[in-house]
């Protein structure tokens, strides 16, 4: 995968725990209603001109100019405290930041009934423009209101009940062994992955959402996968389009009033994914067809695709292609922290390796290495919601029809939050509550990997189980190390963790 337009900015183990004064923000919320509200404009951020608003910040020489996302909210919370105004600019509407768990619950929990998330305007736009009639969807990622509701209703007892999801448990153990032997084939005599590391996480992602999504091998694990195989170029597509939505829709972007380059590359993109997603369900769809006459399969083994054509086909369609798109960088970045945490807290790899030995049913330790990966990690920085109504957040006036962004990344690494919040603690979602590192002592908002309520991350439940059972089967495998420098992460609509990787995996 080509990754080297970006420039790495956001180093691990220089984070620092700055995070004292959001002890006393924390408390900060609604004042009486007597009290009257800061306007909207006096709320803090850096400095704005007109028509640029605050562009020059992110230019060389400004005080945003190649920070990270993490070092963004961390940046921003430190100058400016819980709550901060970005102006819009060329096309892009005012954003505030929230960096307080208490304001962030009171807007999730009420924009809980049509939550509107705003972002991906363009993959918006491109896709309205295939679909003119506005009743009809296109997609969990950029469909809003009744339309959303709708298509959300119909999938979301496919794709989240734990009992169906269980359901893909051996298949995907299936894949998780064959990745393992590819990665103990692919070894060079220091027992490190020859080629790019990012494609093969990549390649697992996407042959686990693939078998789960179409209930079929995509055969990503081909030795002799050809650099233009459908595989390989829709995992160049869904990372090239992570990156240029980065640049057209959470960035300054002419492109609403002037056609860029940025927005037709996006546009080509966008229809190159539709396309290969495409090919994809229409063998499976065939292969369907041409097995008819056979027994029927009973719901067990049917994927996500048949599930969901017993229902709805356009329905169906659409979720098999969103998740060969929101189902492949989620995952392997996920997997590629969990193991560079692992690597670097070699007793917790142990711990989890005992775990792992002992053949037991439920696995709780794996679960928490998991969730402290994500803690520490997450894939995305933040969740966005755009308001409904009117609100009084932190004693400002927030109109209707702004843009939120939660900042669960910075959020979840505050001290006062969790304890020790820059070390690897996978027990902290374990002990009792008695122990001072217990989790459920941090606010139940400041950790939210997977996004809140009606609208959280409809892949859930999956991207869990894949993860339990590919990161399970690497520690039972290898001991897995690091050599070098941190692992290195930037943002672009996802945060993704880049090279060198330095891991090193030894036969246990
Ligand atoms: C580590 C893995 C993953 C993480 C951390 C993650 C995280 C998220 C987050 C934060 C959101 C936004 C939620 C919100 O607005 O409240 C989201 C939405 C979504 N995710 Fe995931 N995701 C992951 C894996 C997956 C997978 C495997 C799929 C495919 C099945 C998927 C499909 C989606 C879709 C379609 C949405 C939009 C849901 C809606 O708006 O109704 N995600 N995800």
């Amino acid at each position: 995968m080509k990754s080297s337009r970006l420039t790495p900015v956001f180093c691990l183990e220089t984070y620092q725990k700055i995070y004292a004064r959001c002890l006393s923000a924390n408390a900060a919320t609604a004042p009486r209603n007597s009290q009257k509200l800061k306007s909207y404009s006096e709320i803090p951020g850096p400095s704005s001109l007109p028509i640029i608003g605050q562009t020059r910040h992110f230019l060389p020489g400004g005080e945003m100019y190649n920070v990270s996302a993490l070092k963004f909210g961390e940046k921003l919370y430190k100058k400016y405290g819980p709550i901060v105004k970005f102006d819009g600019s060329f096309g892009r509407p005012d954003f505030i930041l929230l960096f307080d768990p208490e304001s962030c619950a009171q807007v999730l929990r009420s924009e809980n009934w049509l939550p509107i998330r705003p972002g991906f305007d363009s993959l918006k736009y491109y896709r309205r423009s295939k679909v003119e009639d506005p009743k009809k969807p296109t997609g969990l990622i950029t469909d809003q209101g009744d339309v959303w509701k709708q298509f959300r209703s119909t999938v979301n007892p496919v794709m989240l009940q734990p009992k169906i999801v269980q359901q893909y448990r051996d298949m995907l153990d299936e894949v998780a062994r064959d990745m393992i032997l590819r990665m103990k084939s692919i070894r060079d005599d220091k027992n490190m992955l020859k080629g790019k590391f990012d494609v093969e996480m990549n390649l697992w992602a996407l042959e686990s959402i693939g078998l789960v999504a179409l209930g079929r091998r995509l055969n990503c694990f081909d030795p002799n996968l050809p650099e233009d195989s459908p595989v390989k170029k829709l995992i160049q597509v869904v990372h090239d389009t992570f990156v240029t939505a980065n640049e057209l829709d959470f960035k300054p972007s002419l492109w609403k009033y002037y056609k860029t380059r940025t927005f037709k590359k996006a546009m080509k993109l966008y229809e190159s994914h539709a396309n290969i997603a495409r090919h994809f369900i229409d063998i499976t769809i065939n292969e369907l067809e041409k097995n008819s006459g056979n027994a029927r399969k009973s719901d067990d083994e049917k994927s996500v695709l048949e599930k969901l054509l017993d229902i709805n086909k356009e329905v169906a369609l659409i979720m098999a292609s969103d998740m060969l798109f929101a189902g492949v960088d989620t995952t392997s970045n996920t997997i590629t922290g969990s193991l560079y945490l692992l690597a670097k807290n070699q007793e917790k790899q142990d711990k989890l390796r005992e775990e792992i030995a002992s053949g037991q049913e439920k696995r709780p330790y794996l679960k928490a290495c998991i969730k402290e990966s994500l803690r520490m990690i997450p894939v995305t920085p933040g969740n966005l919601r755009m308001t409904t109504v009117d609100y009084n957040i932190l004693g400002y006036a927030i109109p209707k029809d702004t843009q939120l962004g939660i900042m669960h990344q910075t959020m979840s690494m505050f001290e006062n939050e969790y304890p020790r919040a820059d070390e690897y603690i996978p027990e902290r979602w374990m002990v009792s509550k008695e122990d001072p590192l217990y989790h459920g002592n941090a606010h139940p908002f400041a950790y939210s990997p997977f996004g809140f309520g009606v609208r959280s991350c409809i892949g859930r439940r999956i991207a869990e189980l894949e993860m339990e059972t590919f990161l399970a089967r690497i520690i039972q495998s290898f001991r897995v190390e690091w050599f070098g420098p941190p692992i290195q992460v930037i943002p672009a609509s996802l945060n993704y963790i880049t090279g060198p990787y330095n891991f090193v995996f030894k036969d246990v």
